[in-house]
């Protein structure tokens, strides 16, 4: 029987940084050594004060205060890491490609081959290699095959195990998750027991009822599809506040009347300005390149519209505040609260605030920004990284400030674009006390209550009613 003594993690993210700093709270007889080539980010991991993480969770600073120097260590040697392991989780980024074959769609296995080449590189017994990151499915065939032929003649078993936390709830969501998904090889006595010996880790805590085990394939593929499924219901409802805006339905409670139903559920549908993240866009463009490849033209399409409903929303949001201001922003101050993905996180990889931002600097507005956990040097970033405008351009017309009242003052108009609870307890009349008039505000999170800011003065427009 196998028992895992020594787990090394790749890739210090979201993902890693999270998981692993779980599995050694909660099982401190495995030592756990997460590496990443990014030293600022593992520095940040080490920071004795830990408001400095990286990777902004609620109640990550506890669990990785308790584990931390215990049997939890973040480092750079990523070689002798990789050779103490007996388990090693890649948990590397897996964006869309940006060039070449699959352009804009397909996931870039680039940083997962470097990994792959890497254990086979360094390593010298026998290891078991997981696959924590999102993958296309199949993708172990190829990594099996680049360990084995360059490798030491060592012998590598390959699982997959994807990660179905979601940012700003991930602590909550690793230590009583639905459910753990180890995919291996079921016909082979090796396969089996290092199916064996992943399930043996999460059982520290996890019931056994709550791990799955299935072929690699299947494994795979649930990841992508899980995010295609939440995406799917996230633009199913957004179709629905566009139709309930025309014709004076609220979202809200056709959200509620449908959720209702127990064979849906009320989870997921909540209209907003649309969904963002690092996860839904990209797996979903996998997903539909994956069909494309096997020529299955109407499943491509049909999850292709996923994607497509969600731009429109995004579009429509910023179209609607550049109406409603009498048809030009140009020079006109609006204030953008919230620029993270959602609330409780501090990332930001394709929030729609990124993309409703650049429309109304496109209208030559005076944009400015105030969010709780993100940065301006972020948020420049996010503006540059889509290239729209020279990064002179970028600085010129948009600030960002620490506090959402000086963010509003003498503001035109107000988008709410994060749902962060500090939004709701704000001083509205304050805010709209030192807003130019008409005061106009957006919520494109459905946070606010409409009547009570309406009757402060507000011209209100909210997502779906
Ligand atoms: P991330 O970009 O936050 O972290 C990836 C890290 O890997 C980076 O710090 C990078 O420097 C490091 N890295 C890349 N190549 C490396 C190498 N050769 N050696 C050492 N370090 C290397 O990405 P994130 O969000 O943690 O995602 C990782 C994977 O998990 C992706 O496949 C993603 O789809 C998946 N995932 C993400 C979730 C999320 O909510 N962010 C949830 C579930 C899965």
């Amino acid at each position: 029987m196998t028992k895992i003594k020594n787990i090394c993690c790749i890739g210090a993210g979201y993902v890693g940084g999270p998981t692993m700093a779980v599995i050694a709270q909660k099982a401190p007889g495995i030592k756990v050594t997460v590496v990443d080539i990014n030293e600022k980010r593992i520095a940040a991991w080490n920071d004795a004060d830990l408001s400095k993480l990286p990777v902004y969770e609620p109640g990550l600073d506890a669990v990785v205060g308790e584990a931390r120097g215990r049997n939890l260590f973040f480092s750079t040697q990523v070689d002798e890491a990789i050779a103490e392991a007996d388990m090693i989780f890649i948990s590397v980024n897996t964006p869309t490609k940006t060039y070449g074959v699959g352009k804009g769609m397909a996931a870039d296995l680039k940083w997962i081959e470097l990994c792959a080449r890497q254990i086979a590189r360094v390593s010298t017994n026998d290891k078991i290699v997981v696959e924590k990151s999102t993958l296309p499915v199949r993708t172990a065939e190829a990594l099996k095959s680049i360990l084995e032929n360059t490798g030491n003649g060592v012998k590598f078993q390959i699982l997959s195990n994807p990660e179905f936390l979601a940012e700003g709830t991930a602590v909550e969501d690793l230590h009583a998750p639905d459910r753990v998904l180890i995919g291996g090889d079921p016909d082979t006595e090796e396969g089996k027991a290092a199916i064996q010996a992943l399930v043996d880790v999460y059982a520290h805590w996890v019931p056994k009822a709550n791990i799955l085990t299935t072929n690699v394939w299947s494994s795979e593929l649930s990841k992508l599809t899980a995010n295609a499924f939440l995406a799917q219901r996230v633009s199913s409802i957004n179709a629905l506040s566009e139709l309930c805006e025309k014709t004076g339905a609220d979202v809200n409670e056709v959200a509620k009347a449908i959720g209702q139903d127990s064979r849906i559920g009320p989870k997921f549908l909540k209209a907003s300005v649309g969904f963002g993240g690092s996860c839904f866009q990209k797996d979903i463009l996998n997903l539909v390149y994956i069909a494309q490849s096997f020529g299955l033209k109407e499943v491509a399409d049909y999850w292709e519209q996923v994607i497509i409903m969600n731009d429109h929303q995004k579009r429509r949001f910023a179209e609607n505040i550049v109406r409603t201001l009498y048809n030009t922003v140009s020079g006109k101050k609006i204030a953008m609260l919230g620029w993270a993905f959602k609330k409780d996180t501090n990332d930001t990889r394709e929030s729609a605030a990124i993309y409703v931002a650049d429309y109304l600097l496109n209208e030559r507005a005076e944009v400015v920004i105030y969010d709780p956990k993100v940065s301006e040097e972020q948020i420049l970033a996010d503006l540059d990284y889509l290239g729209t405008r020279s990064e002179e351009e970028n600085r010129q017309l948009i600030s960002v400030v620490n506090t959402a009242y000086v963010a509003t003052e003498e503001a035109h108009a107000v988008a709410i674009m994060t749902e962060w609870d500090e939004f709701i307890s704000l001083d509205w009349d304050r805010i709209y006390e030192a807003m130019l008039k008409p005061a106009f505000l957006f919520d494109g999170r459905r946070l606010l209550d409409k009547e009570q800011l309406k009757s402060k003065g507000f011209e209100f427009y909210a997502i779906g009613s």
